[in-house]
């Protein structure tokens, strides 16, 4: 049902191209994902993780209801001045030809009260527009197995998006598919290609594990809000959330009828 170039996806793999202190784009166009070591520095992340810190206490941001892991970042600019920063332009200025934008900024966190296991999904079903985007997953924290870090499905993004979203099945994979759960270190940025294939674990220390995720994707497309690099030049612009475009969407439907269990629970 599935196929899959296991023998080249483990050169890539075995050698550990998918790691290192410059973006291979070779190896992350081969395998969707790539761990960048040291993109970011220490002092620049210790600011970032205190100011999330003190924002997530204060309750000016917090936890996505109907989310696992979501903290969106509506009210702390702050947070989002890391597309402006220098050492992260140079990053993501290497993508898309240098015409680099974003169409969000936010946290994906667990910890002590959010530690849940993720089930395996790509994120293309819950974005707007074309599928060449990636997610740059800044840590701030330790990120890893034992905290409940990515672990992706290198090569999956080639199977493009998979028409609905959701759980994936993961007895369609062919036995013993390759993974990775990288070793995040503060100030290391995972790149992910926003077809790929991923999940975490559920986290077993508790620890933080928070991730200041970039979303990054051609200047010109209409979702673009913050031009990183180049000016925009299209005239397509569709800054609208879900709610003002949909009458009656999926995620619309589930809400609805989450908030009606719970009222009839209550009853
Ligand atoms: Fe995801």
């Amino acid at each position: 049902m599935i196929q899959a170039p296991f023998s080249d996806l483990a050169i890539y793999i075995e050698s550990k191209k998918y790691i290192g202190t410059t973006v291979d784009f070779n190896a992350l166009k081969k395998l969707g994902c790539f761990v960048l070591k040291n993109a970011i520095p220490e002092n620049v992340i210790g600011e970032y993780y205190a100011n999330y810190k003190k924002l997530l206490s204060s309750g000016l941001i917090k936890k996505d209801d109907y989310h696992l892991t979501l903290v969106e970042l509506g009210a702390a600019d702050e947070l989002q001045k890391i597309v402006f920063n220098k050492d992260f332009f140079e990053v993501a200025s290497k993508f898309f030809e240098g015409r680099v934008g974003s169409d969000f900024v936010r946290i994906v966190k667990k910890d002590s009260t959010n530690f849940s296991k993720v089930f395996l999904h790509q994120d293309t079903g819950y974005q707007i527009g074309g599928f060449e985007k990636y997610s740059l997953f800044i840590a701030l924290t330790e990120c890893n197995e034992d905290n409940g870090g990515l672990t992706l499905l290198p090569g999956t993004h080639h199977f493009g998006y998979l028409g609905d979203a959701g759980e994936i099945n993961e007895k369609i994979l062919p036995k013993n598919y390759p993974r990775i759960t990288p070793n995040a270190e503060p100030g290391d940025i995972l790149i992910m290609h926003s077809s790929t294939w991923h999940e975490s674990p559920q986290s077993k220390n508790l620890k933080d594990r928070v991730y200041l995720e970039v979303h990054i994707q051609p200047l010109d497309e209409p979702t673009t809000r913050w031009e990183i690099c180049g000016k925009r030049t299209s005239n397509w612009v569709l800054h609208a959330n879900e709610d003002q475009i949909f009458k009656d969407s999926r995620t619309q439907r589930i809400r609805r009828m989450a908030a009606e269990l719970k009222k009839t629970n209550l009853q």
